[in-house]
């Protein structure tokens, strides 16, 4: 049975790459994160692997969580969905920069650890000392029964299956997902109304085909990757829960294409980065139509008034951006889940017109299983 699943694993199903088989699978994948979790008599979740009853959910006056690379920032964009969902006071922090601060371990925070592999080593050594202090902690994790599943007192498993390439794509958005569902969770046994449960769970449910539909039009972001790869360096900007996608969209284009890329909340520009604006340095920007849409044009304006080119993402063509990349739009909480994908297309193809060897880019591993 071992082998069978490994032969089916390496299959790469007509893709020429693991990355291209894994970003095309996600819409089957955060239907598989979905399943059987949803409650529609409460408007709630249901998370069989938690081991915390709704006193101690209740009880809960912080949330850390904690992770390294994308896990990281799929844990910052869950660290916002807890506190707009459940209204927890939550953040998120690389793994090994919290082990190494000593900081202080509060029994009524609830520390979550997030990890593809549940194997990298930064993680596993910051749950373990967590423990040994006697903290509460649970894991988001896909590869079931590895390590950090088996440290954490129960969790939530993301579900995206087999991930092969060295880059993360399905399980950056399945866990994204799974926070998602962790959040009406515990917003629903606190202050989350059965309007909002219900309005996020629709959300959630209109995912895959959103998604498809993002990945359908893979034709345009390639013809547009061609244009942005003659880069030497490319700024990514994002404000609130766009600034996790704008760091997560920077490290893949790092990763696989070796551009250097920066991300910026679009609020620092004007404290720093903005002096690196010019003609040759393109600007990738998150503009979600919420809340903070004038805010997001107005970094637009700033930028174009120093000449750079703008492709941005978003869910209405933007008149300032050189490019407009749509998504189509869900609840304001999810709308960074959609966001992300077109930027992971973005990349592969910037990558694969440079010639990179995109499954295996150098200097990195899949799972960092030492300090
Ligand atoms: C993702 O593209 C990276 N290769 C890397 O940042 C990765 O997310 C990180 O090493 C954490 O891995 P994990 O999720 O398996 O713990």
């Amino acid at each position: 049975e071992t082998v069978e699943w490994e032969a089916a694993s390496y299959d790469m199903g007509g893709h020429d790459t693991y990355m291209h088989k894994e970003i095309s699978e996600q819409a089957d994948a955060v239907d598989r994160v979905l399943r059987g979790r949803i409650d529609d008599r409460f408007s709630t979740v249901h998370l069989g692997g938690l081991n915390l009853d709704p006193r101690e959910a209740r009880g809960i006056r912080r949330v850390k969580i904690l992770g390294c690379g994308t896990s990281y920032h799929a844990g910052m964009i869950g660290a916002g969905l807890i506190e707009s969902l459940a209204r927890i006071p939550a953040d998120a922090e690389p793994a090994s920069e919290f082990r190494y601060r000593n900081p202080v371990v509060d029994p009524d925070t609830l520390y979550i650890a997030v990890s593809q592999s549940g194997e990298t080593y930064d993680v596993l050594a910051a749950v373990q000392e967590l423990k040994r202090k006697g903290a509460r902690v649970l894991g988001v994790v896909n590869v079931v029964g590895s390590a950090i599943a088996r440290a954490a007192d129960g969790g939530v498993y993301v579900h995206a299956g087999p991930e092969v390439c060295v880059v993360s794509t399905k399980c950056f958005t399945n866990t994204v997902v799974a926070f998602a569902l962790l959040a009406v969770h515990l917003g629903r046994i606190r202050d989350l109304s059965v309007t909002d449960g219900k309005r996020i769970i629709d959300g959630l449910r209109k995912l895959p085909s959103q998604i498809q539909e993002i990945l359908d039009g893979e034709e345009d972001i390639k013809k547009l990757a061609a244009e942005y790869a003659e880069a030497k360096s490319m700024m990514f900007i994002g404000r609130v829960r766009g600034y996790p996608v704008a760091l997560e969209a920077s490290l893949k284009l790092k990763e696989i294409s070796y551009i250097h890329a920066e991300a910026y909340p679009a609020s620092e520009l004007k404290h720093g980065p903005l002096a690196l604006i010019e003609p040759s340095l393109p600007t990738v920007a998150i503009v979600p139509d919420d809340d903070l849409l004038e805010k997001n044009r107005a970094a637009l304006e700033e930028i174009k008034a120093r000449s750079g080119r703008i492709l941005a993402v978003a869910h209405t063509k933007q008149e300032k951006a050189d490019h407009t990349i749509l998504v189509p739009k869900n609840e304001d909480e999810l709308d960074p889940i959609l966001m992300g994908i077109p930027l992971q297309l973005l990349a592969y193809h910037t990558a694969l017109a440079m010639g990179r060897d995109i499954d295996k880019p150098r200097n990195l591993a899949k799972s960092v299983t030492v300090e």
